[in-house]
């Protein structure tokens, strides 16, 4: 979910509706916005839906005011409509909140307020807060910001939250554990709120980011003070300064982010190992993990959790990682790996791997690793997120803001880091000889070049195949080795943007059970790519064709053989067989891309998905 407030001079609605406009790839399901008036009104208005049909149902109504809280949501409790969405308001309507994250003991506290008399609107969890910091200041006549204090003292669960009180008109209080909030400091003397930098970043560069068991109260007169929530202890604010630009936050000409960021790989994957890697003086380095490399090479085994597209990356990198520096490397679905009671040691060395950095399981297999004494590193996009935060140390992808729901750079700039990684590994340990080592530099320096390659060549050619197969209602993608993750990979994109329901597979394993799906209807994307399982590809594509199954083919530049055999060949120039994945991986992203606009379905933001999981 997305989170935005104001309070300044200037008119808040603008600065929150803008905010949450580029808020909503968190999630879209429903928005709302709460506004303190000059006549000490507190106007609500909430709609389901995307942030626009916020803007027409509060069109026409009184929107002024120069203090105001809003949010798009991503339902967890309650479905999306009007009611659930926040900000959720206490009954006299004095008090109204927006919450990212899950109050675990919700059904607790709110058997306690219906005891006491309170009335709920809503299904959702957030409500149960409202209410408590209401009942607060109804029993007792501590400050505002001393009754969510103690509310929150009551709450199990993770939470970023904004409050805003009609009889506080000069002051609002948010807090956060285990979700982000970021304090945007005005020039002006006014202050922006929000779940992450994207919306502050047009108005300041000037941020605190909240520590966990944090409240903040961000004063008109008094400025922005922060405090311990448990032991009101106040600390100082940490002001950062933000490195994003603001046009990574815009379309710049392109039809759809997730395009735009397609098209942005040669150079995202570039300013991946900028610094990292010199192919004339023959070295990689990650000033990041610098001091872990030692620890590293020495692991009995390294252990990956991530979630989604970023696990898919991970099981890039243990292929990677286990080929060429020969360390064991397990990889772990965080949700799973951190319910299972897993046996993590000391020695242990535990990598998280995240776009967003804020994964709510990612996060929690982390300090679940940590507490048991492991190691734990981050490989991260967004500068600053939490997981980057609590890691011992961490290397990040520097691919630039994602903003299209479904990852494409991101994991592109994920494998590119995971490659550095085993390399730098490899030669530290010698398990790599100088010349295969100095080849892989210059393999990798050449794959943005190669990238730009795929991207002019293939795309009249992808959007005539998407054509053929828009319709389809399965699809099975396949590859062997490092490139069975991209059969995954490729996969996800198209069931999260398309909605055409696909699957994965090792090609091998076709025989032992999708192949029953194949028919002539059934498009079979396979990565058929020059390398040691070539041969072994080639047959499962015959045994594809046996069955009158479609083929479209992954080819190396060149190829003749899949191409006598296959319906369609993307061709990709020749690479190193440890970084197809970093080729191949582009026609299956322009392939969802196209097949999910034939279908008319909205690519930036696809129905129930969010970009960034705050929640288990
Ligand atoms: C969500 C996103 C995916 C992403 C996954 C993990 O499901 O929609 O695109 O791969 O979360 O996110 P992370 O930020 O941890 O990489």
């Amino acid at each position: 979910c997305g989170i935005v407030a104001y309070i300044g001079q200037k008119q808040a609605y603008p600065i929150i509706i803008n905010g949450l406009k580029r808020l909503e790839y968190r999630g879209y399901d429903s928005a709302g916005i709460a506004l303190l008036n000059n006549q000490q009104d507190l106007n609500i208005y909430k709609r389901k839906g995307k942030v626009s049909n916020l803007e027409e149902f509060a069109t026409g109504k009184d929107i002024s005011g120069t203090i105001g809280i809003g949010h798009t949501r991503w339902a967890t409790h309650g479905e999306p409509n009007d009611v659930n969405a926040h900000p959720h308001f206490s009954e006299n309507g004095d008090l109204a909140l927006i919450h990212n994250g899950i109050i675990e003991n919700y059904d607790s506290l709110k058997h306690e307020l219906l005891k006491a008399g309170y009335t709920f609107r809503s299904e959702t969890d957030t409500e149960v807060l409202v209410h408590l910091i209401d009942d607060i200041q109804k029993k007792t006549d501590v400050s505002f910001a001393e009754s969510v204090r103690l509310a929150l003292e009551q709450v199990v669960g993770a939470y970023a939250i904004v409050v805003i009180s009609k009889n506080n008109p000069n002051r609002l209080v948010a807090a956060r554990k285990s979700s982000p909030l970021v304090v945007g400091i005005g020039t002006e003397g006014d202050f922006y709120l929000a779940s992450d930098a994207t919306p502050i970043v047009e108005y300041t560069k000037d941020v605190v980011y909240l520590n966990d068991m944090e409240i903040a109260i961000v004063d008109r007169t008094e400025g922005l003070k922060v405090y311990n929530i448990n032991s009101s202890e106040e600390k100082i604010p940490y002001i950062q300064q933000l490195e994003l630009q603001l046009e990574a936050l815009e379309k710049g000409g392109y039809d759809h982010f997730m395009l735009k960021e397609i098209h942005e790989q040669p150079r995202s994957i570039r300013d991946c190992f900028r610094g990292r890697l010199n192919v004339a003086e023959g070295w990689v380095s990650l000033g990041g993990i610098k001091d872990y490399e030692n620890k590293l090479i020495a692991a009995p085994r390294l252990i990956m959790v991530a979630c989604g597209t970023s696990w898919h990356a991970c099981t890039v990198g243990e292929y990677l990682i286990e080929d060429l520096a020969r360390i064991n490397v397990e990889v772990e679905y965080a949700s799973e790996f951190r319910y299972r009671n897993p046996i993590i040691t000391e020695n242990d060395i535990v990598i998280a791997v995240s776009q967003s950095g804020e994964t709510a399981d990612t996060l929690a297999a982390l300090e679940l690793a940590k507490s048991k004494g492991a190691t734990i590193l981050g490989i991260c996009n967004v500068v600053g997120s939490s997981i980057s935060r609590i890691t011992d140390a961490g290397s990040y992808t520097h691919a630039g803001p994602e903003i299209g729901v479904a990852s494409t750079k991101a994991f592109t700039a994920q494998v590119t880091v995971l490659t550095l990684m085993a390399l730098m590994l490899a030669h530290k340990k010698g398990t790599i000889s100088e010349s295969k080592y100095r080849t892989l530099l210059a393999e990798l320096d050449a794959i943005p070049e190669k990238v730009q390659k795929v991207l002019d060549s293939s795309d009249k050619l992808i959007q005539d195949i998407a054509s053929l197969y828009s319709k389809a209602t399965n699809a099975l993608y396949l590859g062997r080795g490092n490139c069975f993750p991209v059969a995954l990979e490729g996969a996800l994109k198209l069931k999260e943007i398309s909605y055409i329901h696909a699957e994965g597979y090792p090609a091998a394993e076709m025989k032992h059970g999708p192949i029953a799906l194949i028919d002539e209807e059934m498009p079979v994307f396979v990565i058929a790519t020059q390398g040691p399982s070539y041969e072994k590809v080639v047959s499962n594509i015959q045994e594809v064709k046996a069955r009158k199954g479609k083929v479209v083919a992954i080819v190396t530049e060149g190829d003749v053989h899949v191409k006598a055999m296959a319906d369609q060949v993307i061709e990709i120039p020749k690479t190193d067989e440890h970084l197809v994945p970093l080729l191949a991986t582009i026609p299956f992203q322009l392939l969802s891309y196209y097949i999910a606009i034939m279908r008319g379905c909205n690519v930036d933001q696809p129905r129930n998905l969010a970009k960034s999981v705050t929640v288990e």
